[in-house]
């Protein structure tokens, strides 16, 4: 049921965007829970560029929230941080679901916290979509011989060198985490089989240089485990200019060589930066984010910003307003065009376009990168 709906909902964005036309209200909504995490990634922006404070969301402002939403068809909970962390996660879980049963409700998590008791929880509720991210796996027992790790002052450290070679900026991945994934996805498994009810289960991927068997390993991963869907993003570094990202051809090569893999291994894998012809048409060549016609970022303190990537760029406070103000505002529909807004300019987050020139600078507002959705 749920698939036939996205289809449809998808069927329906396309033609939106091929037409240039935006929504009454926002029907897709990314919610920052929390901006708290038990992990501190290297490539995470959270606390370098933007600074975000470490909170929860509080019930107060997430009732607020909830009470503003209209017909929802999708609510992510997740922001700068990890959204299992939060101590109401779940209730708002149900709370969603109890006033808009047709909404799908899901989040994104470094998975781990996903010790079995965790599973459980997630398990029971009709949870219609986890993203769990990862770029590495430990390489004991998989490679005689891993690539050497390159010199610098994070070799000695078991998080971020040792057994996370090439992708040691990003998510730290040790054994204790592929245990908990296994078993998640053999219990999400297990439930799909009986016929009940089961979240869809994505890896996202972030692309590095040079990780290409690192890449390949992750797709055979996520069949190996039974994820539904890979998802492989482009890393962003504008929080981290030291950090480098794979040069366009390399990344090109890349989501080719995880195509390849992922299509033997029968698993779909999908790139928002690899825009086939339906993401052409609906970007306009690049000429159009695909963010923004029906969706909001909703921050800790039910501030609305038009992207995850421009939290810090207010556009009113669904405390304080309705979602129809603060949508239709004249500030938020520059957002629409004509034109690229400033605060957009040099993100290539969801672009199938590669921006050379990556700084923190780019834009009026503390623009960030990476795609927390
Ligand atoms: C900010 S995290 C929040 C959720 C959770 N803590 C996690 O790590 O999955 C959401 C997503 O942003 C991605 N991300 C973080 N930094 C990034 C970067 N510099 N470039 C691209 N994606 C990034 C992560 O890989 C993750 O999939
Ligand atoms: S990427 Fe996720 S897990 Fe890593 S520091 Fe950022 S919020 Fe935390």
């Amino acid at each position: 049921m749920d698939r036939i709906r996205r289809i449809y909902r998808d069927g329906r964005k396309l033609a939106r965007l091929a037409l240039k036309k935006r929504v009454d209200l926002p029907r897709e909504f990314q919610i920052e829970v929390t901006n708290r995490c038990n992990l501190d990634c290297d490539m995470c922006p959270r606390l370098t560029l933007l600074k975000v404070p470490e909170v929860d969301m509080t019930q107060e402002t997430f009732d607020a929230v909830l009470g503003r939403m209209d017909a929802p068809e999708s609510v992510t909970l997740t922001g700068w941080g990890e959204p299992l962390m939060h101590p109401r996660l779940f209730e708002y879980i149900d709370a969603i679901k109890a006033k808009h049963p047709d909404c799908a409700v899901g989040f994104t998590t470094n998975g781990h916290l996903l010790a079995p008791g965790m599973v459980k929880k997630i398990l029971s509720r009709p949870v219609s979509r986890v993203n769990v991210s990862l770029e590495e796996l430990p390489w004991e027992n998989a490679l005689a011989a891993p690539p050497e790790p390159p010199e610098d002052a994070r070799r000695g450290n078991p998080m971020k060198g040792g057994d996370n070679r090439v992708a040691r900026d990003g998510h730290p991945t040790p054994p204790k985490v592929v245990d908990h994934l296994k078993h998640f996805l053999a219990e999400r498994n297990a439930l799909a089989a009986r016929g009940e009810p089961a979240p869809e289960i994505r890896l996202q991927v972030v692309l590095f240089p040079d990780s290409a068997e690192t890449v390949q390993r992750l797709v055979d991963f996520g069949a190996d485990l039974g994820f539904q869907a890979i998802n492989v993003v482009r890393l962003d570094v504008r929080g981290r200019p030291d950090l480098t990202r794979p040069e366009p051809e390399e990344e090109r090569q890349l989501i080719a060589l995880a195509r390849a893999r992922a299509k033997a291994r029968g698993i779909p894998l999908g790139s928002v930066n690899d825009h086939g012809w339906a993401l052409r048409l609906g970007s306009h060549n690049d000429r159009f984010c695909m963010r923004l016609d029906n969706y909001v970022y909703v921050d800790v303190a039910g501030n609305v910003a038009p992207c995850c990537l421009l939290r810090g760029h207010h556009l009113g406070n669904l405390r304080e307003q309705t979602l129809g103000e603060v949508w239709n505002s004249a500030e938020f529909k520059r957002f629409y065009g004509p034109g690229i807004h400033p605060a957009c300019e040099g993100c290539d987050a969801f672009m199938h376009g590669y921006h050379h020139e990556t700084t923190g600078k780019a834009g009026t507002s503390p623009v960030t990168q990476g795609s927390v959705s």
